[in-house]
């Protein structure tokens, strides 16, 4: 089964040079499963065709409020839809939209659409700094409507673009439009904290202590907690694996500034997912400057426990946060996580084995035991780590 199959979505394309990113649009939602009307604006039909996006979606494309078309297309067109989309919004567009006007095909489609409503604006940096549209997009998110804020990037025009302008790439509309279809459950509107990937304690200026992990599980655990609403945030050690669009990202090194990067953002949390790998122990003394060959090994390394996350941050919580934790071990997998459930107050461990082939580390696989305050002891089979993802927040929506 595909993402979106059995959604209806109208996709507005409106007339700037993006127009011409709105055609993989079309393209990534009719894959995902989409049934895709289009409709262009005069303007649009000026930059791009019919024909591309008709033999894109297999539809019809509409382009006119009054003439060609059906009489009451702006209505037909929206009637039980899932989502309306406009991708790029241009300036005149979000004036209209912003003061409801109906003098055109797209804009009388918005105004008769009960579905929700998704804009990725497009324009030159300067026209989208102009406190007008500013006011056009503050009332547009006021009427409910979810904006796809321009990135900073390379405009049409070679000589401008220091500003942000430029039409989100259309795998951001796709992850954002998911987001909206996706059926909405306890997560919706909760705030929730994801640590992620490994951290680094210093030896000296050029060495340092560290692990395995890429990150994978815990930007997976993220997208996936940010696609059923709710508003998340990323405190990650350096790792490689790119954190989605409207994920808030903290870079930290050490696992001491990841506990204060925790402690920060647990006041206001309503979940607190730990799948970071945090270095356990530091070095004793960090050296001032690189540490050099002298023939001999240097004297033997001393260590210091780290701060525990969890403990240190505990004073610092939302009363009633729900706490997950991961254990990821080489021995003893259930007996360790057990423990681990016990001390640190957790209402749920996910535990893994670092020693099992496409398991642990930086692969796209995880094979994990879920086990919860009550004893139940859950085992998952080995499946992508987005799937893991949604099966860990099943349990915690259950436990909200
Ligand atoms: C070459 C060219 C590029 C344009 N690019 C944009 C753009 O990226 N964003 C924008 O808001 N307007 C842009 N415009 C202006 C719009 O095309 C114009 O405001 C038009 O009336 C918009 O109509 P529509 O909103 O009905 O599609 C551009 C105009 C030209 C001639």
């Amino acid at each position: 089964m595909r993402p979106f199959d059995g959604r209806r979505i109208l996709l507005g394309v409106t007339g700037g040079i993006a127009s011409y990113k709105s055609a993989s649009l079309a393209r990534l939602l009719t894959q995902a499963g989409a049934s895709v009307d289009v409709v262009l604006t005069r303007s649009a039909k000026e930059f791009i065709g019919t024909i591309t996006f008709e033999a894109l979606t297999g539809r019809p494309v509409h382009t006119v409020l009054i003439g060609d078309g059906h009489a009451l297309d702006h209505l037909r067109l929206v009637r039980g839809l899932d989502l309306l989309i406009v991708a790029p919004a241009t300036a005149d567009f979000l004036a209209r939209a912003a003061h409801g006007h109906a003098d055109e095909l797209l804009s009388a489609c918005l105004l008769a659409c009960e579905a929700p409503v998704l804009m990725a604006p497009a324009m030159n940096d300067r026209m989208w700094a102009n406190p007008q549209v500013q006011a056009n997009v503050a009332a547009l998110r006021k009427l409910g409507r979810t904006m796809v804020d321009p990135a900073v990037g390379p405009l049409a025009s070679p000589d401008e673009g220091a500003g942000a302008g430029r039409m989100q790439e259309p795998e951001t509309i796709v992850a954002h439009a998911g987001r909206l279809l996706e059926p909405k459950g306890k997560l919706a509107g909760r705030r929730v904290i994801v640590t992620a990937g490994p951290t680094r304690e210093p030896l000296d200026p050029v060495r340092f202590l560290s692990n395995h992990s890429t990150g994978k599980m815990g930007v997976a655990l993220a997208a996936a907690a940010w696609r059923r609403g709710a508003e998340v945030a990323v405190v990650h050690g350096p790792m490689t694996a790119p954190i989605p669009d409207g994920i808030c990202a903290t870079p930290v090194e050490t696992t001491a500034e990841m506990a204060d990067a925790v402690r920060a953002e647990v006041a206001q949390a309503d979940v607190l997912v730990m799948a970071a790998a945090p270095a356990d122990f530091r070095p004793a003394k960090v050296e001032g400057a690189k540490i050099k060959k002298r023939g001999k090994a240097p004297a033997p390394l001393a260590l210091d426990e780290t701060p525990d996350i969890l403990r240190s941050t505990r004073d610092a919580r939302r009363p009633g946060m729900l706490a997950v934790g991961f254990a990821l071990e080489t021995d003893h997998l259930l007996e360790h996580a057990k423990a681990k459930l016990e001390a640190k107050g957790l209402d749920l461990i996910v535990a893994n084995s670092a020693s099992e082939a496409g398991a642990g580390f930086g692969s796209d696989t995880n094979r994990v035991t879920l086990v919860h305050r009550d004893g139940t002891v859950e085992e998952l089979p080995l499946q992508p780590k987005s799937v893991v993802a949604d099966a860990i927040l099943d349990r915690v929506e259950a436990l909200l």
